[in-house]
């Protein structure tokens, strides 16, 4: 029998009860179903320094903070699909996880300044939720540079909008919608 597919979850959420963290949590049940491995991680829970921009990791290849990046780095690393879910905020991402992807430079220089062969393929999901009607296109080109520094392909999306407004039965038609995209990737 083969290695079971492992999915790393990223929530963005401020909640477990935040809606954008129901739709990762529908979409890991649904892959957990399929037999899939699961590890989740809410960036509200870790701790994350900010990148200062002074470029110290353009030489070493490496990050001067240590802190939870590497929780993530070693989740996403082992990981065949990458799930990351966030309300919009401002028509883009939380702070938090902005603060993420920035540190993400170091894994950028190492790619493209230090030519380090990077990490196998891997399959990359976004889901988002906004309270009102925004363009999803300013999150949604911020997560494919995340991606595209680990050689994540965005292969599937998932967006909700007007959450402050609809129905409990609209958000359950929108679970429903994201594990019938799960079960499409699982087939
Ligand atoms: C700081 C902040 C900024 C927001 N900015 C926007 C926005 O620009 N456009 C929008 O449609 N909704 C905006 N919203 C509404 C959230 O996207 C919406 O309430 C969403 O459901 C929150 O996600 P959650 O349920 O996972 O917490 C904002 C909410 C907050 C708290």
């Amino acid at each position: 029998m083969g290695r079971k597919l492992k999915i790393f979850g990223i929530s963005a959420g401020p909640s477990p009860a935040s809606r954008s963290e129901l739709l990762l949590k529908a979409a890991l049940d649904e892959f957990s179903k399929a037999g899939c491995e699961i590890e989740k991680v809410a960036v509200r829970d870790i701790n994350i320094s900010f990148c200062d921009g002074l470029r110290g990791c353009e030489k070493s290849g490496i990050c001067k903070w240590k802190d939870d990046m590497q929780i993530l780095e070693g989740n996403i690393l082992s990981s065949d699909i990458i799930v990351i879910s966030s309300p919009i905020y401002f028509t883009s991402l939380p702070a938090k996880l902005k603060a993420v992807v920035d540190r993400c430079q170091v894994y950028w220089v190492q790619k493209n300044l230090l030519k380090k062969s990077g990490p196998e393929p891997k399959r990359g999901i976004f889901i988002s939720v906004a309270g009102r009607e925004p363009d999803f296109k300013h999150a949604e080109i911020i997560i494919k540079a995340f991606f595209n520094v680990f050689n994540i392909n965005f292969s599937d999306k998932f967006y909700l909008s007007n959450t402050d407004y609809i129905s409990n039965k609209q958000f359950e038609e929108a679970v429903g919608s994201v594990k019938k995209l799960i079960k499409e990737v699982v087939k």
